[in-house]
């Protein structure tokens, strides 16, 4: 239990000393991601914002109290789960990252996945989504769990073997901070994921 701790915190320190993309110019702080490192649950959103540049922490703006409010809504903490975002610099302006940008800093994603190895991933928005289902589009995608077996990419990930890890995409909460029936559609979609995390128990036993 310690190693896991250890090396998701020491991934987390290297994260932010980070100088492998443009980003680092722009940046005023990384933001490796933050929650358990034995977390059952990791939400995974686009990019840092603003906010989240001054406080080297994952949505901490408005859409991170949205996030907030949907975590305690089925009863957990944000100390329960791990947020992470696809890139941990924010890219200038808000703009969407750049394939080179997320290209380069997927290795180090990936390596919080290997660490912490959750039952469940939450892409939060089309981008996210995007970048671990190809081929899925939110409107469809969200509110539905995908099975998948999750193979390593990273040249130090290639001895581990692929995981198995429930895909469950949810719409961002920034879309839904102006947008009420969007609000409505993630809080219904939320109230699903203690019921997935329940199958996937089930599964495992079988
Ligand atoms: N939006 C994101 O996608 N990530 C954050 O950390 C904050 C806002």
């Amino acid at each position: 239990m310690k190693k896991k701790i250890n090396s998701l915190r020491e991934i987390e320190k290297e994260t932010r000393v980070c100088t492998l993309c443009a980003l680092k110019s722009t940046r005023t702080q990384v933001v490796p991601g933050e929650g358990l490192a034995t977390a059952e649950i990791m939400f995974i959103g686009e990019g840092p914002g603003k906010n989240e540049d001054e406080q080297g922490r994952p949505f901490v703006g408005a859409a991170g109290k949205l996030l907030d409010q949907l975590i305690e809504s089925i009863s957990l903490k944000r100390e329960d789960v791990y947020i992470a975002n696809i890139v941990k610099c924010r890219p200038p302006n808000n703009r969407d990252p750049l394939p080179e940008e997320v290209a380069t800093c997927w290795p180090w994603l990936e390596k919080q996945i290997f660490s912490i190895k959750p039952k469940l991933i939450i892409p939060l928005g089309r981008h996210s989504l995007a970048r671990f289902l190809p081929n899925a589009q939110i409107s469809s995608a969200h509110g539905k769990a995908m099975r998948t077996l999750f193979k390593p990419t990273a040249n130090d990930l290639l001895s581990e073997s692929p995981i198995k890890i429930v895909f469950f995409p949810c719409y961002h909460p920034a879309a839904a901070l102006y947008n009420g029936s969007l609000r409505e559609v993630l809080f219904k979609d939320f109230r699903k994921i203690p019921k997935v995390l329940e199958l996937i128990e089930k599964e495992k036993q079988l």
